[in-house]
């Protein structure tokens, strides 16, 4: 299998959206639905004011996790995928779903949670320092962010382990790691931003203008 060398462009995943609506079985995969439930328990804070999911795909986490956001902006880089998330997601007026290509686009606003799920290790080292700067502007202070990647063997960029090393390492002059979990499958990392932790008071603000 050769390794991608630089980050995976939109054509990458629009083909494996025209090949397959439901490339990764998000939909009816167990191991989906238990890793999104152990996604959900490890956040730290039962609701959030403003949330960003960073590669939302069709939309099955998305719709999991806007219960728990007074406002969720959720953003993928394929159409295809975003018609899935918006038919799915179609009752949540409160979700604002965008087509963005991480980290050249990135929304206006600031959010108290980001999660980036199976999506940092498609990016190459040097775009997911640009990521972890994009976090660190937009995190409001006190804010999480989670980190969930896979662990097996891949072709893309970065492993999910290099991804999330990395991630961590560009962001540790803001971010602590308050807890890992690892499982034989994947790895789950939840970061907290130490500058304050009254995020709690943040009120949903964040706009959904795209700036590149
Ligand atoms: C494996 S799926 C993960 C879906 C979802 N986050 C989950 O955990 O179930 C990765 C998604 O990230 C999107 N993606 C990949 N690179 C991206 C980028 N640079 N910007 C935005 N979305 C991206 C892909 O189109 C794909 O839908």
């Amino acid at each position: 299998m050769t390794r991608h060398t630089t980050s995976l462009p939109p054509d990458y995943f629009d083909a494996r959206y025209a090949a397959d609506p439901d490339p990764w079985n998000f939909s009816a995969s167990p191991y989906e639905r238990d890793k999104y439930a152990a996604t959900l328990a490890a956040l730290p804070r039962p609701h959030y004011a403003a949330g960003l999911e960073i590669g939302c795909s069709i939309g099955v986490l998305t719709a999991a996790l806007a219960p728990l956001c007074d406002t969720l902006v959720a953003l993928d880089v394929a159409e295809a995928a975003l018609a899935q998330a918006r038919a799915r997601c179609r009752d949540l007026p409160h979700l604002r779903l965008l087509n963005a290509q991480v980290p050249g686009d990135w929304p206006d606003g600031t959010f108290d949670l980001i999660l980036l799920s199976e999506v940092v290790y498609y990016l190459d080292a040097a775009d997911v320092a640009r990521l972890a700067a994009r976090v660190r502007q937009s995190l409001h202070p006190g804010g999480d962010v989670v980190l969930v990647h896979w662990t097996g063997e891949t072709h893309y960029p970065l492993t999910g382990d290099e991804a999330a090393d990395l991630f961590i390492r560009e962001t540790r002059d803001r971010l602590a790691v308050d807890r890992q979990v690892r499982t034989e499958a994947y790895r789950l990392d939840v970061l907290r931003d130490g500058r304050s932790t009254d995020s709690a008071k943040m009120t949903a603000s964040s706009t959904t203008n795209i700036c590149d």
